[in-house]
């Protein structure tokens, strides 16, 4: 059976991951530094993924070659932050579809509140890869997948950059069939709900907002 949760322990992930951290990175350096990771973290989440074939003639002689079945595929960032890895992700699977979920956190009760919701068709055909670097409470990842369970998704897997094991908790609670894949899997939550030693708000890094 495949894990719940993967840690993806790639020195060259961790070496970028740490530079993450720092709080002295730039906003450039930490946005260049998530588009090169979620390229290494695309090789692994697209692992499974299904293949196809396609007749080509190489300089040689005709084969059947395997392609990606790159149509097949969405992609679903959980606004704002998950942009950040889905240009990564994207640049390397560039036929795939995409969707985006808008939820925030309510800062008192630290539950997910949605105010945009726009996912491809046919999600019942397709793998899903829902995108958000944090995985903190969980809660806002479950109700993402929650919402494109509704529109037919059945094999997802989630992708983040940052773990804390009450998020990897409350999914496995939530949504026991999806994968999770990560860069790391930290220590605990800290009062405000930020991962601990985490990296900060990824979407202020990544942005330059605060
Ligand atoms: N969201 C963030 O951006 N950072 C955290 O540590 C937790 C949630």
């Amino acid at each position: 059976m495949t894990e719940h949760l993967t840690v993806v322990n790639h020195p060259l992930v961790q070496h970028k991951l740490s530079i993450m951290r720092d709080k002295t990175t730039s906003t450039s350096k930490f946005r260049q530094l998530l588009r090169e990771i979620s390229m290494l973290l695309a090789y692994e989440v697209t692992r499974d993924l299904p293949m196809t074939t396609k007749i080509i003639d190489t300089p040689l002689c005709p084969m059947e070659a395997p392609m990606l079945e790159g149509r097949k595929l969405a992609l679903v960032s959980i606004l704002r932050a998950g942009n950040g890895l889905l240009d990564g992700i994207l640049e390397l699977i560039p036929a795939a579809r995409v969707g985006f979920v808008g939820l925030y956190r309510d800062p008192e009760t630290l539950q997910p509140v949605q105010y945009y919701c726009k996912l491809p068709s046919e999600l019942d055909e397709r793998w899903t890869i829902v995108v958000d670097p944090m995985l903190a409470t969980g809660n806002s990842s479950a109700a993402a997948i929650d919402l494109v369970k509704k529109q037919g998704a059945k094999n997802i897997i989630f992708l983040c950059l940052l773990a804390a094991p009450e998020g990897v908790a409350r999914m496995k609670e939530a949504h026991p069939d999806v994968r999770i894949v990560t860069a790391a899997l930290d220590d605990h939550l800290n009062d405000h709900g930020y991962i601990v030693p985490g990296l900060g708000d990824a979407g202020d890094r990544m942005f330059g907002t605060k």
